[in-house]
């Protein structure tokens, strides 16, 4: 990827220093580039215009990143979002993002979570049991209202990525599935709640992925599907294909441009168009979800080097100050990063290291044999493309606070999630009487 180094040889994001970012706000730090985000929001939306008449809506999943300022960004450039938890839903409310454009996923949503999404008017609720059919009719009924609801289903189309992020694949614990029956039963299940109103369906065949067929072939399974339940007598309008276009995060992977996630969307959109044709159905309104390609790569997490330990023909270690507790996605799925030295971004990489987090565990792990100039203790170690599913899957292990995160606009810099301190750590915590 083209990174930016300005006449210091210090890495620049978003028109800041990326040294200067560290040492004024300290690390680890997850940098935002505004810019980035907006310019992928705006390459979805227009090309879902263009391409598709403007009938349908961008929403951005949230949970590849979640806080205030992103509902916010969001929101200003005419998106809606989708939410996978009371959580996130509480997150966009308060940030003032019209419930209406919010869509809730989730396979076992709580009872708690569907009277918040309720009583705080949510848009749509996107069914993946029948259980939760049952239960959203009942509190909708309650409410006076009727809920508009997606079906999830499941077309059985298996694309290429990690294991743990593929999602439609038949055993799954996502969806109804189409081959054996179970999305047209639930879908006259659904059809007879009065307080629900069926509006169509959903489906999300993974994450990373680079094949634009793969979303194609699930176009065309589920609208093969639209059409045998529209002959059952139940009409679908909303069509939602789910997130899952690729990022680059390292040599290994192709880097895209705007032209190659405008040919996602046509690809998809002429596919529609075409088995709409073919099948006698109406273009349905489309819904896509991209979380990780408008995050991901606008996302930088910065660190200093600590530790190194060189064990002579095995491998050297250079530590930093964060790890698995803010980045653990090398630990879950051996995800491959590029990493470089933001203070000396423009030297020749010298050397293969593995980075490694501070947590006590040997899996803690950053990036395995990243090359990288010779690091020094001191060192501003920058990890490309940590925007998506960084923060979000952050955690408190070893008692590490979750880093902050600061968005950069045009060279200026501002928190949109402040540093959790040691009392933060505590808040929650409680002792019994008897330990007292
Ligand atoms: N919609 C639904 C229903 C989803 O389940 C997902 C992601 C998305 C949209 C957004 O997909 P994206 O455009 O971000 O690929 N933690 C994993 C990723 C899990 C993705 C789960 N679902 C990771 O770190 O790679």
């Amino acid at each position: 990827m083209k990174i930016d180094v300005n006449g210091r040889g210090h890495l620049m994001i978003g028109g800041a220093d990326a040294v200067e970012l560290a040492k004024r706000f300290g690390t680890p730090l997850y940098v935002f580039d505004e810019a980035r985000i907006r310019n992928m929001m705006r390459v979805y939306k227009s090309a879902l215009d263009r391409e598709y008449g403007g009938h349908g809506k961008v929403l951005y999943a949230s949970k590849a990143f979640s806080c205030l300022a992103m509902y916010k960004i969001a929101q200003s450039e005419g998106l809606g979002a989708d939410v996978v938890s009371g959580g996130e839903f509480y997150t966009a409310v308060s940030a003032g993002f019209p419930a209406c454009d919010v869509c809730m996923h989730g396979n076992n949503k709580t009872l708690e979570e569907l009277k918040y999404a309720l009583d705080n008017k949510i848009g749509t609720v996107v069914l993946d049991s029948q259980i939760e059919a049952d239960v959203l009719d009942v509190l909708a009924a309650e409410r006076n209202i009727v809920q508009d609801v997606l079906i999830r289903i499941n077309p059985g189309v298996e694309a290429h990525t990690h294991e743990y992020v593929q999602t439609a694949k038949t055993d799954s614990k996502f969806g109804f599935s189409v081959s054996d029956g179970a999305a047209l039963r639930m879908t006259a299940h659904v059809a007879g709640k009065n307080s629900l109103r069926f509006m169509g369906y959903h489906c999300h065949i993974g994450s990373q992925i680079f094949e634009k067929q793969s979303f194609a072939a699930a176009a065309s399974k589920v609208l093969d599907f639209m059409a045998i339940a529209k002959h059952a007598g139940y009409e679908a309008e909303v069509l939602n294909l789910g997130g899952g276009f690729g990022v680059w995060y390292n040599s290994d992977d192709p880097e895209l441009g705007a032209s190659d996630y405008e040919a996602f969307i046509k690809t998809v959109t002429d596919e529609i168009k075409r088995k709409c044709g073919e099948l006698g159905l109406k273009l349905p309104y489309l819904e896509l979800e991209p979380g990780r390609s408008i995050v991901g790569e606008a996302g930088t997490t910065l660190y200093t080097v600590g530790a190194i330990k060189e064990i002579p023909g095995i491998r050297k270690y250079v530590a930093v100050d964060g790890g698995m507790f803010e980045n653990p996605r090398y630990a879950l799925y051996k995800s491959k990063y590029t990493v470089l030295l933001a203070g000396r971004a423009g030297e020749k990489c010298t050397e293969k290291v593995t980075v490694a987090g501070k947590c006590c565990e040997s899996g803690d792990i950053i990036a395995v044999d990243a090359p990288l100039p010779e690091a020094m203790t001191g060192d501003i170690m920058a990890v490309l493309t940590t925007g998506a599913y960084n923060y979000s899957m952050a955690s408190n292990y070893n008692r590490n606070p979750v880093p902050p995160a600061v968005l950069v606009c045009d060279g200026e810099a501002d928190y949109i999630v402040k540093p959790q301190t040691y009392e933060d750590m505590i808040r929650n915590d409680a002792i019994p009487e008897r330990l007292k």
